[in-house]
């Protein structure tokens, strides 16, 4: 198959957020420490009636009914999440549902799990699928997206809540550049969910911040390699990425990602002109340029100008929403073409950065080569951004703690209020006495 990749996409976030600002003053923080601080204005949640299966049922039946794809025409689906409600039963299995008025059983995929990584695992395998011998001529779907929720204390104002939903097949207007890609994966413990009974993870923030860096150091350096060596491009630099998508926990760590692409290109070519201010960093040691402020700050003052030509019109979403964990790189793709005019994007080399804690990271890229106005036009982002409806920080407390009291419940109703949710959502209803979920959709 010819320019196999992203042929449509779809984003869903929940009708309620709580404001950044009034979550710093209820918090007790000092002011600007959520809003400057992580770079966050908005952020999504759900209550009780809302679970990683109905969201992403919602997900799926909205880009369906938008784009007017039929169940028949998928052979694959792929889902990526980390939100997990079941230790065998994968969200792909219930999201079979759907298909059941078509008779379109036959379809391959599963869930695929580590952190924020899983999307891009699942993307990788759809393209893969469509690029292969086993491929039947049908269309994939990947799923991708998580609830994203901390326990009270320092990490809480980094959650968020999203789902992203691609249609990957031949010809598409964003083609995945196949041989270019750079991975990096090693075990570390920075965030992970040992925790069965609780939906919250077991993070050392400090370790993760770190971490996500040098992920950026070695996927980048890969991905470089494979763009001199395939490309033929000697020296690669950012300057060969036209458009850069990261992994947005909150946006300021993606202003420290792209200052670290900058920092790599400078290590690689310190002679460089652009470079001309930074010199006395030439012999800092990788080691402990990962905790060096100083440094740091002189990289993201350096790179502002291509942060803010490259980047920053990826950050809608993240910014109004907050981690989406799995979703969170998609949602920074759909932020983009949302924000940039097609004349902008034609041609354009976009890359994205996937960071999974534990961890697995990647940096790979798509060719823009036919009109994404109609994408655009689809999801609609910031009007549907704009439509949804501020609650205030005690409610948005209460309502953590209700999910945290609810989480695995047996024979349980949900108590949220259906009336809040955006129409065409999905539900839970209710949860029977074997742990089996029922959902509506108002
Ligand atoms: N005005 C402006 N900036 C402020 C203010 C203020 N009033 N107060 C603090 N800041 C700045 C700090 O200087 C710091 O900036 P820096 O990062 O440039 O040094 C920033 O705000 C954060 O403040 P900290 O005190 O470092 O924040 P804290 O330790 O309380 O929590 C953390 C931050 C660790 C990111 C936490 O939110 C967390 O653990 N989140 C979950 C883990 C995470 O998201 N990791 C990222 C990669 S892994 C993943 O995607 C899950």
């Amino acid at each position: 198959a010819e320019n196999v990749g992203i042929r449509a996409i779809d984003v869903y976030f929940p009708s309620r957020y709580v404001d950044q600002t009034e979550l710093e003053q209820h918090d007790g923080v000092s002011a600007g420490k959520y809003t400057i601080g992580l770079g966050q204005s908005k952020m999504a949640f759900c209550d009780d009636r809302e679970d990683i299966s109905s969201a992403c049922m919602t997900a799926v039946q909205n880009f369906m009914e938008k784009y007017n794809v039929s169940y028949s025409d998928i052979g694959r689906l792929e889902v990526g999440t980390e939100t997990i409600i079941d230790k065998s039963k994968s969200t792909k299995t219930v999201l079979m549902k759907l298909f059941e008025e078509s008779g379109n059983f036959n379809v391959e995929g599963i869930d695929t799990t580590n952190a924020c990584y899983g999307g891009t695992s699942a993307l990788f395998n759809a393209c893969q699928w469509v690029d292969s011998s086993a491929w039947d001529g049908r269309l994939a779907l990947v799923v991708a997206g998580d609830i994203a929720v901390y326990s009270k204390g320092a990490a809480r104002p980094s959650g968020g809540m999203g789902i992203a939903c691609i249609l990957v097949g031949p010809n598409a207007p964003l083609a995945l550049e196949f041989p270019l890609r750079g991975t990096f994966m090693e075990h570390i413990y920075d965030f992970y969910k040992p925790d069965m009974s609780s939906e919250f993870p077991t993070v050392d923030g400090p370790l993760s911040v770190t971490s996500y860096v040098r992920a950026v150091d070695h996927a980048y350096a890969a991905y470089l390699e494979k763009l001199e060596k395939i490309e033929g491009i000697a020296n690669p630099s950012l300057s060969d990425l036209d458009y850069v998508v990261f992994h947005s926990p909150y946006t300021k760590q993606v202003v420290k990602g792209f200052a670290r692409l900058a920092y790599n290109d400078f290590m690689r070519s310190p002679e460089s002109a652009q470079f001309a201010d930074v010199q006395q960093f030439k012999d800092v040691g990788r080691e402990e340029s990962y905790t060096n402020k100083v440094l740091e700050k002189a990289f993201i003052n350096v790179s502002k100008g291509m942060f803010a030509q490259k980047t920053e019109p990826t950050l809608l979403a993240a910014r109004n929403i907050g981690n989406m964990y799995t979703g969170s790189v998609f949602f920074g793709l759909a932020s983009l073409l949302s924000q940039a005019s097609f004349d902008q994007l034609d041609g354009k080399r976009i890359a994205l950065f996937s960071y999974g804690s534990g961890c697995a990271a990647s940096v790979y890229s798509f060719r823009v080569r036919a009109d994404t106005s109609a994408i655009a036009q689809t999801i609609d982002l910031s009007t549907r951004l704009d439509s949804r409806s501020k609650v205030s920080p005690a409610e948005f407390e209460a309502i953590m703690d209700l999910r945290e009291k609810t989480h695995n419940a047996l024979e349980y109703e949900p108590t949220g209020s259906v009336d809040t949710l955006f129409p065409g959502t999905f539900y839970l209803q209710k949860v029977d006495s074997m742990w089996r979920r029922a959902y509506g959709r108002t």
